[in-house]
C-alpha cells in the first residue's frame, strides 16, 4: 500500500484563495429562480470543493477522473447503465432510497431496485410457480402483507423477480424469453404464497469502468443472494426491497450495501423427499423461507 507523508495546511493567503473561489462559485447561483435547484447546486460544489481541497487532487488525477466518467458514459446506453452501477458501488443508491423511506414503525426496510425490473410481468396465482423454466432449486415463499397497525391488507400487488441459477435474470437470456418473474396479489387476510428458485450469488456487470474501479480497491463485484420484491396497495408508500438469504457468506460484502440485518430470512433447506406446502412433487431438495411484509402509510 502506498502512504503520503501528511501534507502541510495551506498557508494563509493560499487558504483566503480556496475559499473565496467557494464562496464565488456557490454565490452564482444566488439568481437562480429555482430555490431547490440553488440549493442542490450550492451543496454539491461546496462537498465537491472540500473534497479537492481535502485530498489536494493534483491535476492529473482530476484528470484521471474525468476519464473515468467519460468512459462511462460511453458505456451507457438505454441497456447498459453505467451510471447507476457507480452510484450503487459507491452506496449513493442505498443512501438515497435510506433517505426516502423514513423508520416508520416496524414497516419493512426498503434497498435497491437494481437494474432487471421489468414492468407487465406475468400474474402468477397464489401458490403459483414464478420460475417459469428457470434452472435453480424450488423454492416455497410465503408471508403476509399487512399495514403498520397490523391490519392485514388484501389485493397488494407484489412483484417479485430474481436471477436464476447461473446468476442470470431472463433479461440477459438471448431468447428474451420471460422466466423467475411475476406478480401476485395478497388474499383476503393479506396472505400471499408462491414458488420460486432459491437464491444464489451472482456479480453486477464488472465488465466496464466501475469494474475496474472494485478490481483497483480490491473489491468484489458478487452481490449476496437476493429475491426482489416490489409491493403496492392503496394509502400505502410503495416497498422496494429484497430478502437475503441467512448463512450467505456475501452479506457483509454486498457490491451495492444493499444487504438490511432485518432482511435477512432463514431459507430452510428441504431434503429430498420432504412433503411440500401444497402437496406439490418435487424432485430433489428444495428450500422454504417466509417473509411477512409491513407496509408504511403514504407521506402525509
Ligand atoms: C440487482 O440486484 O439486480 C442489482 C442491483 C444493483 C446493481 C446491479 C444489480
Ligand atoms: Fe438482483
Amino acid at each position: 500500500m502506498t502512504t503520503h507523508a501528511p501534507r502541510p495546511a495551506p498557508g494563509s493567503e493560499q487558504h483566503s484563495r480556496e475559499t473565496e473561489l467557494v464562496d464565488r462559485v456557490t454565490a452564482s447561483f444566488d439568481h437562480c429562480p429555482d430555490p431547490r435547484l440553488r440549493e442542490l447546486l450550492s451543496s454539491l460544489v461546496r462537498h465537491l470543493h472540500a473534497c479537492i481541497r481535502e485530498v489536494r487532487f493534483t491535476e492529473e488525477e482530476w484528470n484521471r477522473a474525468i476519464d473515468f466518467l467519460t468512459r462511462c458514459g460511453h458505456l451507457t446506453d438505454d441497456r447498459r447503465q453505467e451510471f447507476i452501477l457507480l452510484s450503487d458501488v459507491l452506496g449513493a443508491s442505498m443512501q438515497t432510497v435510506t433517505v426516502n423511506n423514513e423508520a416508520n414503525g416496524d414497516a419493512t426496510e426498503a434497498t435497491v431496485f437494481g437494474p432487471f425490473f421489468v414492468e407487465n410481468s406475468p400474474a402468477v396465482p397464489l401458490g403459483g410457480d414464478i420460475s417459469a423454466g428457470a434452472p435453480g432449486e424450488p423454492c416455497w415463499v410465503e408471508g403476509t402483507v399487512t399495514d403498520t397497525t397490523g391490519t392485514p391488507l388484501a389485493g397488494a400487488r407484489i412483484e417479485v423477480w430474481e436471477a436464476d441459477d447461473t446468476g442470470h435474470y431472463d433479461v440477459q437470456y438471448d431468447d428474451h424469453r420471460t422466466a423467475a418473474r411475476g406478480h401476485l396479489l395478497s388474499d383476503a387476510q393479506g396472505r400471499f404464497r408462491f414458488w420460486a428458485v432459491t437464491p444464489t450469488p451472482y456479480p453486477i456487470p464488472h465488465d466496464g469502468p466501475v469494474g475496474e474501479l472494485l478490481e483497483a480497491v480490491g473489491r468484489s463485484p458478487m452481490r449476496a443472494s437476493h429475491l426482489h420484491f416490489k409491493v403496492t396497495h392503496e394509502g400505502c408508500r410503495t416497498l422496494v426491497t429484497h430478502i437475503f438469504v441467512r448463512g450467505d457468506e456475501l452479506l457483509d460484502s454486498d457490491a451495492v450495501f444493499g444487504v438490511r440485518e432485518s432482511l435477512v430470512k432463514g431459507f430452510e433447506q428441504q431434503p429430498a423427499g420432504t412433503p411440500t406446502p401444497d402437496g406439490r412433487t418435487v424432485e430433489g431438495p428444495w428450500s422454504r423461507a417466509c417473509f411477512d411484509i409491513v407496509l408504511a402509510p403514504v407521506p402525509a
